[in-house]
């Protein structure tokens, strides 16, 4: 199982909480006796330190007291000298019941402020929680009660760490719901996000990720949902007191006031500029110290529960230099989550593996599910690895896996069964873990080839992929841009050329097996007959392709044209844009590749080699073939088949000119395997090199050049003069 680690379970039932109308409302605020702009710990305050005029602050302060005077009870806490930003009372901290959840501020700046409200919150009765240290959490500027639900709004992503949550949800009694808040400029949760009475809800959705958007959208109706423009989102519209039908605002646009107002309320507007400098409206210098909570059952209680989730996992390996201890937080904060780094050993010496133990939390379990996902493909492992165990859940349909089913990737992968380890056979991606009913082998099974009764792993619990580390000199991809405009030069393809025919040599001379997979424009590009020399000189030991390369390269040999071009004097030959269906037409006729071969009608190129050298060919089918070749195989699945059994035991996949055989391989490929992509198209590189396997290598050139340069290079190592000159 995925380690969970001891933080409080958020999963706790749903209470309303709802304005107390029986008893006044309470607020509490800060005189601005001490305001100013004195550093900068937002994008606000950046250009406006010492800026704002004291003057002008308390003349605005003063007018936002009487209008709230008129409204609710307001009472007052001491400002504290230097600490300028204790005007801001929202985040004191978070008040429900008697209970009062003490803020811990992230910037030292505020850090300050925590005694004075932590002794205000006591002198006035409420039950002080703390959260433990370095655990940042700024109040209610971070989290909002929903005014018709029994949930709490919570943010995260700036000021405010997810990890808090569960302690909210726990001494609370509340169903948290966290956001993730994504624009500096709305760094706290109230300054894009305003509940209102009946369920309206005032926001700017631009703050936030795709997943809260989408979590805001389950639980609040659209006809309730108040989305406001940037211009007014950047006046603080949001940052708005709600006082029953009465929002206390800095000034918005008319627009916007004439929606608010249809929805049924009084918007006052109070001016706050002086604030604004500091990053703060009217929200930010209040507080709502009575929150009633209730027990009721939610009107919402079929709609499911959030809530935070834990784990542990550990990273090994060249972290820094590699990148991978940046790709692995990357992606968790990228997909909603938060991390904490419990342990971080860096290797001592240079070629010392280093280890990272990180704390993930995610806002629920499907996001959980999808780090972890990701994580693992990176070679992340839970650190309770010894007790862990993958679930398996049976087939119960031919070719259809149970739902959750794990999608497997390029790297060896290991599923935990019975206790031990095992690693999986036919690695590839794309395929689901079946395992043998004993429990004893695990294979990378396709979705058609699964039968009932096959036990297959589902989640990411009990699954590892099996990572070499990265060498720091290797960690880097290699990318390769010739023709593209300014990025290198023609010395640098050279190089990797000269590189890969080494490689090559080593390849033939220790009886290993190169696989070459190839689309027409290797022959329109004048590269067939290098391509030829290759199997000629026994650097090839499969072929894969599709029925254009196969007959253009017979037309080329049998008619001196591709698609109807000379290619020695490069031009158009009369009725040549039949040629190739006259070759299709002949080697039909011949009954295979091979016949046409030995008949004399092919009589050089590449095919003509693979036959007279014994290599083997599979060309699969495709949508737009012509013809199609007697040995195309247009029986997709039987392609696949073949192309993965050809790929089985290669060394290296020279891979020309064909995004879709390319890219078709290059799923089939497992990691360890040496890919080479030649394409002139950048994207096409580096959709084969994003598989992250370091053995990949992306070369952005000329395919018929490629060629040329890489057989001129096997010539030169053939060649010891040449060497020695
Ligand atoms: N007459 C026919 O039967 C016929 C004709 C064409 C294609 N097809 C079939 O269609 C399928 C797809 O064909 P495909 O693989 O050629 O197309 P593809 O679009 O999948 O790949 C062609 C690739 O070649 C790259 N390219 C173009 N010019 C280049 C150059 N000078 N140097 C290096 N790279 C260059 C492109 O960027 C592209 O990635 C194949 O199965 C093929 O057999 C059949």
């Amino acid at each position: 199982m995925m380690s969970n680690t001891n933080v409080p379970n958020s999963a706790t039932s749903p209470k309303l909480f709802i304005l107390s109308m029986t008893s006044p409302l309470n607020y509490l605020m800060c005189a601005p006796d001490h305001y100013d702009v004195d550093y900068v710990i937002n994008p606000w305050m950046e250009g406006n330190v010492h800026k704002s005029s004291r003057d002008r602050a308390v003349e605005q302060w003063q007018k936002l007291y009487g209008v709230l005077k008129g409204l609710v009870n307001v009472e007052l806490v001491t400002p504290a000298k230097g600490w300028p930003d204790m005007v801001f009372t929202a985040n004191a901290g978070l008040v429900l019941g008697d209970k009062a959840v003490l803020s811990r501020f992230l910037h030292k700046e505020r850090q300050g402020e925590e005694p004075y409200f932590k002794a205000w919150f006591e002198s006035k009765g409420f039950t002080v929680y703390e959260l433990p240290k370095d655990l940042p959490f700024e109040g209610a500027g971070d989290a909002l009660f929903d005014r018709s639900g029994g949930w709490l709004w919570a943010g995260y992503g700036f000021r405010s760490e997810l990890d808090a949550h569960p302690y909210l949800a726990k001494w609370l009694d509340v169903e948290v719901l966290s956001l993730r808040l994504i624009d500096n400029r709305f760094y706290h949760l109230d300054t894009c996000f305003c509940p209102l009475t009946g369920g309206y809800l005032l926001y700017y959705p631009p703050a936030f990720d795709s997943y809260s958007n989408r979590l805001i959208e389950m639980r609040v109706p659209a006809d309730k949902r108040i989305a406001i423009e940037e211009a007014d989102a950047v006046n603080f519209a949001c940052n708005a007191v709600n006082v029953d039908r009465n929002v206390v605002m800095n000034k918005i646009s008319d627009r916007l006031k004439q929606r608010i107002t249809d929805a049924g309320f009084t918007v006052i507007e109070t001016p706050l500029t002086e604030f604004l400098k500091a990053g703060g409206a009217a929200k930010c210098l209040t507080l709502r110290t009575i929150e009633v909570p209730i027990a009721a059952e939610s009107e919402q209680g079929a709609i499911e529960q959030g809530g935070v989730e834990a784990r542990i996992v550990e990273l090994t390996g060249h972290l820094l230099d590699s990148g991978i201890i940046n790709r692995a937080l990357d992606l968790v904060t990228d997909n909603g989550g938060s991390f904490q780094v419990l342990e971080f050993n860096l290797g001592e010496q240079r070629q010392s593996t280093s280890l990272a133990r990180i704390r993930i939390s995610a806002p629920s379990h499907d996001l959980m599910e999808t780090i972890m996902g990701e994580l693992i493909e990176i070679g992340a492992v839970l650190q309770d690895r010894e007790t862990c165990a993958a679930n398996l859940e049976p087939v119960l349909q031919d070719g259809v896996a149970p739902d959750d089913f794990y999608v497997s990737t390029i790297y060896p992968t290991e599923a935990c069964v019975d206790g031990e380890w095992i690693r999986c056979t036919n690695q590839r991606m794309d395929a689901a873990i079946a395992i043998s009913p004993d429990g004893k082998t695990a294979t990378c099974k396709l979705l058609r080839d699964l039968i009932v009764g096959d036990r297959v792993v589902v989640g990411y619990d009990g699954v590892r992929t099996v990572r070499k580390p990265e060498a720091r000199d290797t960690a880097k991809k290699e990318e390769f841009s010739f023709m593209g405009a300014g990025v290198s030069s023609e010395r640098r393809v050279e190089l990797v050329v000269e590189q890969i025919a080494w490689e090559l040599r080593q390849i033939r001379d220790r009886g290993g097996k190169l696989v070459v997979s190839c689309g027409p424009v290797v022959v329109h590009t004048g590269g067939a007959p290098h391509l030829a020399y290759l199997i000629r000189e026994g650097y090839v030991q499969s072929m894969l392709g599709g029925n254009a390369i196969a007959v253009h390269d017979m037309e080329q040999s049998s008619m001196g044209t591709s698609l109807g071009v000379d290619l020695k004097r490069g031009v158009s030959v009369k009725g040549g844009h039949r040629h190739h269906l006259k070759v299709i037409n002949s080697v039909r006729r011949y009954g295979s590749i091979h016949k046409a071969v030995e008949a004399g009608f092919v009589k050089t190129g590449v095919m003509y080699e693979c036959v007279k050298n014994d290599i083997p060919f599979v060309l699969a089918g495709s949508i737009r073939d012509d013809g199609p070749l007697p040995d195309t195989v247009m029986d997709l699945l039987e392609a696949q088949r073949l192309y993965s059994e050809q790929i089985r035991g290669a060394d290296m996949i020279l891979m020309l000119s064909s995004m879709l055989h390319s890219i078709g391989v290059g799923n089939m490929t497992p990691a360890g395997v040496k890919m080479v992509c030649v394409d002139i198209n950048p994207a096409v590189v580096t959709k084969l090199s994003d598989r992250g396997s370091v053995e990949s290598v992306g070369v952005v050139t000329d395919v018929g050049l490629f060629l040329s340069l890489l057989v001129q290079q096997l010539k030169k190592l053939d060649s010891p003069v040449a060497v020695a000159a």
